[in-house]
């Protein structure tokens, strides 16, 4: 059986010896990233060679941490100070409830589980409340940077009560992104708020890609430009106020060559594109906070769609081909346009994105700090961009009540909107599919539309359904309309 070592202490800083469950590309990469900084991990997962392959790497790398692999849930238990604190990176759902289900009878009173996965914050929550009512403290976390953000630094969303964030705060923010000296890891608030933080974070993710991917389509599909050509573009936008994690890979991504064919990977790669849920929470959970998401939504029905290539092939062929490029755009222009509507349309869906958070934090009572969460995404995370340290600043300086009514951002908007008229007027203009940029476009439209179309929807309602509604010379009285005789 393994042996408990003491905690020794650094920079007089009580080191942790921590467990950590399921030793996959992610928990194989944040073991290494724990004992790196000093910590010593012990390691479960069903196999023997991951773990295995875990404990050699961080040997032949002379990490000064140590890690211990576990024979079963036991020996990993009992290896554990008390109380004990275990990190579990397996697959959400079943698969982290089977995990739960062996160590429970194993742990206890004041053990804490806190799982690192893409959980749905409605599990986190159930989780939260059923383990609690066991003398057990669960915390919901949610880690973004992939693989190398892992091993490196990722930043961490985590929520759950504070008692459990003060048992874990110290190793994980140690082993965190850090933007200056600022750890991109923290406690948002109770129950399933950081799996939600988290969440969210993806459904902006998805939204930047989509933008990023209808670029793409109008400069090859719409300017005639080759994957190069737009890759050196990318590359630009990257030293601008685009700067973005999303963009440098985009640029990467498109000057990439096929080594079988020697052609452009991007056009070997199949237009299908995966998915594995968190983008399609985001739009749910919005539309059940009755917050705006339109950029996320059209995000996932992109990919929804091109997941069906048959029915587009099939549809091609009965509508005609897609449209050919314009010959006489000036290239240079169309570019420095375009350019200018991905910064409006981002300003759209990132505002979208703290509006849901925003709305979620009020009913479900969380007292979130929007400045904290923009913090913690400026390093480590997917969406990590200097637009975010912007955004910081913003939600740290003024009290204003939607990010595009503060100054900064009014300014941006005023200066980049008239791009997205031309963009999304060129697009659809030519029949190239546009769903990001003309979400952005709509949604600017109907926030900034002092008198709305609504009064046509309230006296139909009414029309129909005697729903009441109020007059402009007498607001607050439900009335009905005279429509009956
Ligand atoms: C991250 C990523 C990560 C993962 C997504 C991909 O923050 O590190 O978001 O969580 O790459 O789950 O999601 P899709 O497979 O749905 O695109």
């Amino acid at each position: 059986m393994a042996k408990i070592r003491p905690k020794d202490k650094r920079d007089g800083y009580l080191m942790a010896h921590i467990g950590l469950i399921g030793i996959g590309v992610m928990g194989g990469a944040f073991a290494l990233n724990l004992a790196e900084k000093g910590h010593t991990v012990s390691l479960l997962d069903r196999s023997s060679e991951k773990m295995a392959e875990a404990v050699g790497e961080a040997k032949s790398e002379g990490l000064p941490g140590e890690l211990i692999a576990c024979a079963d849930a036991e020996v990993f238990v009992q290896s554990l100070p008390k109380p004990r604190s275990i990190l579990v990176l397996v697959p959400s759902g079943g698969p982290l409830d089977s995990v739960i289900g062996m160590l429970k009878p194993l742990l206890d009173k004041g053990d804490l589980i806190a799982d690192l996965g893409n959980s749905n914050y409605t599990d986190t929550e159930r989780r939260v409340a059923e383990l609690e009512d066991t003398g057990l403290m669960f915390l919901g976390m949610g880690i973004s940077g992939g693989a190398e953000g892992a091993r490196h630094g990722p930043a961490i969303m985590a929520g759950g009560s504070k008692e459990s964030w003060a048992r874990v705060k110290a190793p994980l923010q140690d082993s965190s992104a850090k933007f200056g000296d600022d750890p991109c890891c923290d406690w948002f608030g109770p129950g399933g708020s950081g799996h939600f933080i988290k969440m969210l974070h993806n459904g902006i993710e998805y939204a930047d890609m989509q933008l990023i991917a209808e670029s793409y389509g109008l400069m090859a599909n719409g300017f005639g430009m080759t994957p190069k050509e737009i890759g050196v573009v990318f590359k630009e936008w990257n030293k601008g106020p685009l700067d973005s994690y999303l963009m440098e890979i985009a640029a990467e991504v498109a000057l990439a060559e096929d080594p079988k064919t020697g052609k452009a990977m991007l056009d070997i790669i199949l237009d299908k594109a995966g998915q594995k849920g968190t983008g399609r929470w985001s739009v749910i959970e919005a539309l059940h906070l009755g917050a705006p998401a339109s950029l996320m939504a059209a995000a996932v029905e992109a990919r929804n769609i091109s997941a069906d290539v048959d029915t587009r092939l099939e549809m091609e062929a009965a509508f005609g081909p897609s449209p050919e490029p314009v010959s006489d755009v000036d290239k240079a222009e169309a570019i420095k346009t375009l350019e200018s509507a991905m910064i409006a349309g981002k300003i759209c869906s990132y505002a979208q994105g703290f509006e849901v958070l925003q709305k979620a934090s009020d009913q479900f009572e969380w007292d979130l700090d929007m400045a904290a969460i923009s913090r913690v995404w400026r390093a480590g995370c997917i969406i990590r961009s200097v637009f975010l340290d912007e955004i910081s600043d913003v939600f740290d300086n003024t009290d204003e009540r939607h990010l595009i009514l503060a100054p900064v951002f009014k300014k941006h908007m005023q200066t980049h909107a008239p791009a997205l008229q031309a963009v999304a007027t060129f697009g659809l203009g030519n029949g190239h599919a546009i769903p990001a940029f003309a979400a952005a476009l709509n949604y600017h439209n109907m926030r900034r539309t002092g008198r709305s179309t609504a009064n046509m929807i309230q006296g139909l309602r009414d029309y129909f359904g005697a729903h009441t509604f109020e007059r402009l010379d007498n607001p607050g009285e439900k009335v009905n309309g005279p429509w009956h005789g």
